[in-house]
């Protein structure tokens, strides 16, 4: 490797260092590090349709906003993602780290699992689809 060629990797792990460390200060803004729950929630296309994943994570970061709020620390998360691989009866859900696989989450059991599991610790039974607890 030439001298210019060294330079240029030296320039480009400094870029790539200061690329982490923000990341890394962003990471810190949003609360990683002070987590001890986190949902992920699927926003279709083939769960639900695009409108009502909308819906539904509009209402899950409203209500997750009012929980850190009541509790007075951001300790749970909220992720949207494109697929969880369940692909029916959505919007789908899960939520660690007991790993409670939630289905069905129209409005008003999106509200439940807000209020009984996020809010309260307690499964909505009847909107289990699966678990997979992490250790
Ligand atoms: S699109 Fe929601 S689980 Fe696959």
């Amino acid at each position: 490797m030439g001298a210019s060629a060294k330079i240029g990797a030296m320039t480009g792990q400094a870029r790539h260092s200061n690329a982490l460390a923000e990341a890394a200060e962003e990471a810190a803004r949003v609360g990683v590090g002070g987590y001890d729950r986190h949902v992920f929630l699927c926003i279709g296309p083939d769960c639900c349709t695009p409108e009502e994943g909308a819906a539904a994570w509009s209402h899950l970061k409203k209500g997750v906003a009012e929980l850190n709020k009541r509790d007075g620390s951001s300790h749970i998360a909220r992720t949207k993602v494109g697929c969880l691989r369940i692909c029916r009866l959505g919007p789908t859900a899960v939520v660690y780290p007991e790993g409670t696989w939630y289905g069905g989450l129209d409005p008003a059991g999106l509200e439940r699992v807000l209020r009984d599991d996020l809010g309260g610790g307690q499964r909505v039974e009847d909107l289990v689809i699966g678990e997979n607890p992490l250790p």
